[in-house]
């Protein structure tokens, strides 16, 4: 018999390793501020109208099961480029950009990060701190890591000099990872100068711009939140997208997404062949039923006007809430908590330690990462008080 090695026992991944343990507590007034995922003023998820009423209508087609493309659908794939790039999609000429559905955008960070090395770019920098996923995706792809400047941790914003100073320490050829709005963790984006500039060093610099878009609508609204990529394509600057449509279409165990390339000098149909070759080798085929909701609403006027009402509504209640938090820890807490009004979409950091947030998590029932970063949805106006006095017992 073969023996093999022992295995050790790995830790549990950092955010969604919390589902199991927030979901075996039985205290009634748990509160789960670990996961990025929307919930409404109860604190309970949200299946968006839009997508129930798509889901009735698919239901009634009696659609068939079969295989999808390997790249995926079609519709799905030009409704996709059409919701990133707005107007300025007709101005990208059809053969310099290629859009492939994918698993998540986890799947789109996967399958991009593989392509990536095709291009003959075998490191990406991503910013300090970033998802905690990122690595693990990255490393798993076979791609080198490094990391550049982002967050002060003193002044709660980016340190945009201190960012490009180390952007432009950079070799050339490396891929560098933005994310396009709502950055996670921290809630903190560049400004459109900051775009504009940005867009130029990576170009002078010769880096490969890797956009992650998880959140688009959660920060200004739709046509506004992919100013960043839009800045970059405007000066035909080659780049990937990795695109989600967990949060905006409240999908997340759909698993669906995109990926988006324009390399420049290949045209769409020799990116396709790649991109293909890649998808069939690592899951084949992408799933269908996700794609059919987004195409559903996307292709529907009415559909698709009440679907960007209730996004409107859940970007506005995040804020809500961030005012509210905000105001009510600088009242109880006597510190300065006015950064966190200026973060955007989900998720900031509310200079928590780990010990603070163990204590949060056995006391109380609250649970959040041990990076400290809260995940403002998860708050209403029912828990937030509760949430501000534990905080300020374990300060
Ligand atoms: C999060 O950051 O909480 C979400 O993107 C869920 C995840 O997969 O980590």
């Amino acid at each position: 018999m073969l023996l093999l090695p022992k295995t050790s026992q790995l830790p549990d991944d950092p955010i969604l390793g919390l589902i199991p343990l927030y979901n075996q507590d039985p205290r009634p007034e748990k509160m789960n501020l670990a996961i990025g995922g929307y919930k409404d003023g109860n604190g309970l998820p949200v299946v968006m109208n839009a997508v129930r009423k798509a889901e009735l209508a698919l239901y009634e087609q009696h659609l068939n099961k079969e295989y999808l493309p390997i790249d995926g659908d079609p519709l799905f794939r030009s409704e996709t480029i059409k919701l990133i790039f707005g107007q300025d999609s007709s101005l990208i000429p059809a053969n310099s950009i290629h859009c492939a559905q994918t698993i998540g955008a986890s799947g789109a960070l996967t399958v991009g990060a593989e392509f990536l090395k095709e291009l003959n770019i075998h490191s990406i920098a991503i910013s300090d701190p970033t998802w905690t996923n990122h690595s693990s995706l990255f490393h798993h792809a076979g791609l080198q890591i490094t990391e550049y400047s982002y967050y002060d941790r003193i002044t709660h914003e980016i340190n945009f000099e201190k960012m490009c100073d180390s952007i432009n320490r950079l070799p050339q050829g490396t891929a560098i990872l933005l994310q396009t709005c709502c950055h996670n963790p921290t809630g903190c984006d560049p400004t459109e100068e900051q775009w504009e500039y940005l867009s130029s060093l990576i170009d002078d610099r010769g880096l490969f711009p890797f956009f992650d878009c998880a959140y688009q609508g959660f920060d200004r609204g739709i046509a506004e939140d992919t100013r960043g990529i839009r800045i970059f394509t405007k000066k035909n600057i080659p780049l990937c997208i990795a695109y989600s449509y967990s949060k905006n279409f409240g999908l997340y165990g759909e698993r669906v997404g995109a990926l988006c390339t324009i390399t420049g000098n290949s045209d769409s149909i020799e990116v396709r062949s790649h991109i293909n070759r890649l998808i069939r080798g690592n899951y084949s085929s992408p799933p269908l039923q996700g794609a059919r909701i987004v195409t559903t609403i996307l292709t529907n006027p009415e559909l698709k006007n009440e679907w960007n009402i209730q996004l409107d509504q859940m970007r506005e209640r995040i804020y809500t809430m961030r005012l509210s938090l905000a105001d009510k820890l600088a009242k109880k807490i006597s510190e300065d908590f006015d950064f966190v009004k200026k973060q955007r979409g989900m998720f900031g950091f509310i200079k928590t330690n780990p010990d603070q947030i163990m204590a949060l998590r056995e006391q109380y029932g609250i649970y959040m990462p041990l990076s400290g970063r809260i995940s403002i949805p998860g708050l209403t106006e029912h828990n937030i008080d509760a949430f501000v006095d534990a905080l300020k017992n374990v300060f």
